[in-house]
């Protein structure tokens, strides 16, 4: 039996939506942003160069914490517990698995992926092309309700993304000093909070499993101050993915010589 608009308990309109919007431009516009992140990230951290710019102490977010032995001298800040690893393997694969994952399941992103790659629906009012739905109760979709794990994990890489902003208020002649690398990834940090925050599954974490939010004062100013930000959860999403390739782009120019960091003192 037909599902969705085709079950047979549903009117049937010959046409394919009634919408007669640009409803098309959410999809192919946030399909194609997503897909070129996906393909300069990729290429990122295949690349295993140009992540630290040794006089600026700049690091990029892509590949940090950098723990491998591979890892360049001065990049790694918390030792490097992981072996060295061949060249054509990621050594930001640790990064890379807790961030993509956390993106990857992150709610805002499910719904910009399943709009905009697999039409599942492309809009409000226009059909899918699948003809059964089984939501996320299945495998692999199943698999994405592992979100709250993920987003311990980016708390803590967030912790790491500050002790690295700290690190980059390095003078290049010793002491302290601030680029406009520095700024960009104060820039960057902000963003990713605001992101990471903003989540979903942060809010549960402070506000959740409550009865009575009287009792847990301070929980309740948590939860207030995260559901403001939730808000903005979506534009936070994509604008912290500008900022972490921006930055990530900037620092890779600076590591290889491509451009001088504009210095603002030391
Ligand atoms: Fe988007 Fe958690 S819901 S990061």
């Amino acid at each position: 039996m037909k599902a969705g608009v085709g079950a047979p308990t549903r009117a049937q309109i010959p046409e394919r939506t009634l919408r007669t919007d640009r409803w098309w431009a959410y999809p192919l516009s946030t399909g194609a942003i997503l897909a070129f992140f996906i393909v300069y990230a990729t290429a990122r951290i295949f690349m295993n160069n140009y992540y630290w710019a040794p006089e600026e102490h700049y690091l990029t977010p892509v590949y940090s914490p950098c723990l491998s032995a591979s890892c360049v001298p001065g990049s790694s800040h918390f030792g490097t517990p992981l072996p060295e690893v061949p060249p054509f393997l990621p050594m930001a694969v640790v990064t890379f698995v807790i961030l993509a994952g956390f993106r990857g399941t992150c709610y805002y992103y499910r719904k910009a992926g399943y709009r905009s790659f697999f039409l599942a629906p492309a809009a409000c009012a226009v059909p899918e092309p699948h003809r059964k739905y089984t939501g996320e109760s299945r495998f692999p979709l199943i698999l994405l309700n592992a979100h709250r794990y993920f987003f311990y994990g980016a708390f803590i890489f967030g912790l790491i993304n500050v002790y690295d902003a700290v690190l980059a208020f390095h003078g290049k002649d010793g002491g302290i000093g601030m680029g406009l690398g520095t700024v960009i990834i104060l820039i960057n940090l902000v963003m990713l909070w605001g992101y990471t925050l903003s989540c979903h599954a942060c809010r549960h974490v402070v506000g959740g499993r409550l009865k009575h939010f009287s009792k847990h004062p301070l929980r309740y100013r948590y939860w207030t101050f995260v559901s403001r930000l939730n808000a903005r959860h979506g534009q936070f999403a994509m604008i912290s993915l500008f900022t972490v390739i921006f930055t990530d782009a900037y620092i890779m120019a600076v590591s290889a010589g491509w451009i001088t960091d504009l210095r603002i003192f030391n």
